[in-house]
């Protein structure tokens, strides 16, 4: 099934240079870019995004980190997206992240661990839209 889902590099690995070693693993992993910014983030952009976990103990210090710094939304489609780029970041917490996976190379702990990805087609289908109009995608 042709899928499409919201991955973001995080400010931690914008801030490492690794944004183009994290986009030559998607692609190579068969997943298209069909939609790509650069945006730094607010405060309340971040907890608009994460609202879902507003009652989390994180909540704050994750805001807090994604609005430090610059990210990079993307769109990415492909065969079963959604599960393809969650089988390339690995698990949330790096420390947990299965070998060559982008967390374990990239990231740094269970907060700053360098990407996101939609959960489910229903995540997709919200956390799109909150950084994408229909004419920012080429796909
Ligand atoms: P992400 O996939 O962007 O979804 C929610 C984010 O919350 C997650 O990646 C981590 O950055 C962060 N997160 C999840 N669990 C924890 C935790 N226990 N402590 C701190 N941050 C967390």
């Amino acid at each position: 099934m042709n899928q499409s889902t919201l991955g973001i590099v995080k400010p931690d690995a914008v801030k490492a240079g690794s944004l183009g070693a994290i986009l030559e693993r998607l692609e190579s992993g068969g997943l298209t870019v069909v939609g790509l910014k650069m945006i730094h983030l607010t405060g309340e952009m971040a907890q608009g995004f994460y609202r879902v976990h507003r009652n989390r103990p994180f909540f704050d210090s994750l805001t807090g980190f994604m609005s430090e710094g610059p990210c990079v939304v993307m769109v990415l489609q492909g065969e079963n997206a959604i599960e393809r780029w969650r089988d390339l970041m690995g698990a949330t917490d790096p420390a947990q992240a299965g070998e060559g996976t982008i967390r374990k190379d990239f990231g740094q702990n269970i907060e700053r661990n360098a990407v996101h990805g939609s959960d489910s087609p229903e995540s997709a289908n919200i956390e799109i839209p909150y950084f994408f109009n229909a004419l920012e995608l080429a796909g």
